[in-house]
């Protein structure tokens, strides 16, 4: 059918609900409730954010905590645009803090291979932080890489997720769902 001229064509029919928000609003307090059962009470946290897909789930867990814990994101780039992979993983933007002798969580929206969170374990171990620990609010099954992650929201199936931060071409970032596209190479 025409639409109307003018009228930005929507890039790909509505994502079907994998995750609704109140899924996801209640394992973000889980985790948070996990990763404080994990550390001592006068620990302060550095909770560190993978730019851009976990920062609408860094903003949500960040206030479902409630001892010590400063803020910091990077940016890394290893997808170049939708879905298709660029190659290796490079750190584009770095964290002001500093990060050795601090308890340090590095948020991420997803895993899906493991590179990028491996590459990240390998950059930030190298700072001598106090402790170092993962969490991701999804993750892929078959990963290539073995990596470990302590703190995982959910497991899902192998398909390309948009919502809550994660995107498809930055589209679909602001849904507040976890929703399911088929993406068109
Ligand atoms: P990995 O290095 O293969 O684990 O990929 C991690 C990155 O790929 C994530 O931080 C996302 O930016 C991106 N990614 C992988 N799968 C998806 C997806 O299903 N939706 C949105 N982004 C994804
Ligand atoms: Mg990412």
């Amino acid at each position: 059918m025409d639409r109307p001229p003018g009228r930005r064509a929507d890039p790909l029919s509505a994502p079907q609900v994998l995750i609704s928000e109140a899924e996801i609003d209640r394992r973000v307090r889980e985790i948070a409730s996990e990763i404080e059962a994990s550390i001592e009470e006068t620990d302060e946290l550095l909770l560190i954010g993978v730019l851009r897909g976990s920062f609408i789930f860094l903003a949500d867990l960040a206030r479902a905590l409630t001892c010590s814990r400063k803020l910091d994101f990077i940016a890394v780039s290893s997808y170049e645009s939708g879905s298709s992979f660029a190659g290796e993983v490079r750190l584009i933007m770095d964290v002001r803090t500093g990060v050795a002798g601090k308890h340090v969580v590095i948020v991420e929206d997803i895993v899906d291979s493991g590179r990028t969170l491996a590459y990240l374990i390998e950059v930030f171990a190298a700072r001598h932080p106090a402790s170092l620990r993962t969490c991701a609010l999804v993750r892929k099954p078959h990963q290539s890489q073995d990596v470990a992650v302590d703190y995982v929201g959910f497991d899902i199936p192998d398909e390309w997720v948009v919502g809550y931060g994660l995107d498809y071409n930055n589209l679909y970032r602001g849904l507040p769902y976890i929703g399911t596209i088929e993406p068109q190479e």
